[in-house]
C-alpha cells in the first residue's frame, strides 16, 4: 500500500512510504466502537462536519469514519500516527477527494495557513502533547479559519466528573493512550484559541467545539 503525503491543496507532494500491511487492525477499531457509533457518535458527527468547507486537515483520522460525511469540502488531508487504521481511510466509498499521511500532529508536515478547517474527533483524549499539537493547528490554520471538534473530555457535571476522574487511571492502564478526564477546551484556550460554539452530549462526557485563532489586542 503506498500511503502519500499530500500538502493539503490535493497537490501530491511527495510518497512518503510504501507499507505492507493488512487491514486488519482498522476493521478491528471499526467493530469496537459500532455501538457507539450507532447510539450517538454519527449524528453529533453529521452536526458537526455539516459547515465544515474547503480545504480540511483532519487529525488522528484513524479509519476515516468521518469521510463519508463531508458535504462540499474540496479536500480532506487525514494523518494520523499508525498506518494500520489509516489504511481502514483508503477502503471507504462515497468519499471527497482526499489524502493520508502518516504523521504526528506534533509536527504537522504542511505549510502555515494551509486550511480553511481543521477537525479532529476523538483524537486529543490520545495525543500525547496536546499543547503541541494546538500550536501546529494554529500554524496550519488559515487565519480567519475554523477548528471544529468532537471529544469525550473530563466530566461536565459533577457526577461525570467524579465518574471520569476514578475511571481514569485503570483505562489509561487498558488503552495506554486514552485519557478519560481531559479538560481539552481549557488546553483549547490556553493555546491560543477562542471557543465560538460549544455544546456537551453523552451526560457530560462528549463535548463539541467550534474554536477560531485568538485575536490578540
Ligand atoms: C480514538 S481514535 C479516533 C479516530 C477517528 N478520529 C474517529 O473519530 O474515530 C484516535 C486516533 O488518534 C491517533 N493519534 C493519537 N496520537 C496522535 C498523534 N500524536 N498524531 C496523530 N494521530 C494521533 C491514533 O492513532 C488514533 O487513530
Amino acid at each position: 500500500m503506498i500511503i502519500v503525503l499530500y500538502d493539503g491543496t490535493s497537490q501530491k507532494v511527495a510518497q512518503a512510504q510504501r507499507i505492507v500491511m493488512s487491514t486488519k487492525e482498522a476493521k478491528r477499531y471499526d467493530r469496537g466502537v459500532w455501538l457507539l457509533e450507532v447510539a450517538s457518535l454519527q449524528k453529533l458527527r453529521q452536526q458537526l462536519l455539516a459547515a465544515v468547507h474547503g480545504t480540511v486537515l483532519e487529525i488522528g483520522m484513524g479509519t476515516g469514519v468521518n469521510l463519508p460525511i463531508y458535504n462540499g469540502v474540496s479536500f480532506v488531508a487525514g494523518i494520523d500516527l499508525r498506518p494500520q487504521v489509516l489504511s481502514g481511510a483508503l477502503t471507504r466509498e462515497n468519499t471527497p477527494p482526499f489524502g493520508v499521511s502518516c504523521a504526528n500532529a506534533h509536527h504537522l508536515p504542511f505549510g502555515n495557513g494551509r486550511f480553511d478547517n481543521i477537525v479532529s474527533t476523538l483524537a486529543f483524549c490520545s495525543i500525547s502533547e496536546p499543547p503541541l499539537a494546538l500550536a501546529e493547528i494554529r500554524r496550519v490554520l488559515k487565519p480567519n479559519g475554523r477548528f471544529y471538534l468532537l471529544e469525550h473530555v473530563r466530566g461536565q457535571n459533577p457526577v461525570s466528573q467524579r465518574l471520569t476522574d476514578w475511571l481514569q487511571p485503570a483505562w489509561f492502564a487498558l488503552q495506554h493512550e486514552c485519557h478519560l478526564n481531559r479538560e481539552t477546551a481549557v488546553t483549547l484556550q490556553a493555546s491560543g484559541f477562542t471557543i465560538e460554539e460549544s455544546s456537551t452530549h453523552g451526560f457530560g462526557i462528549l463535548q463539541m467545539m467550534v474554536a477560531k485563532i485568538k485575536i490578540e489586542e
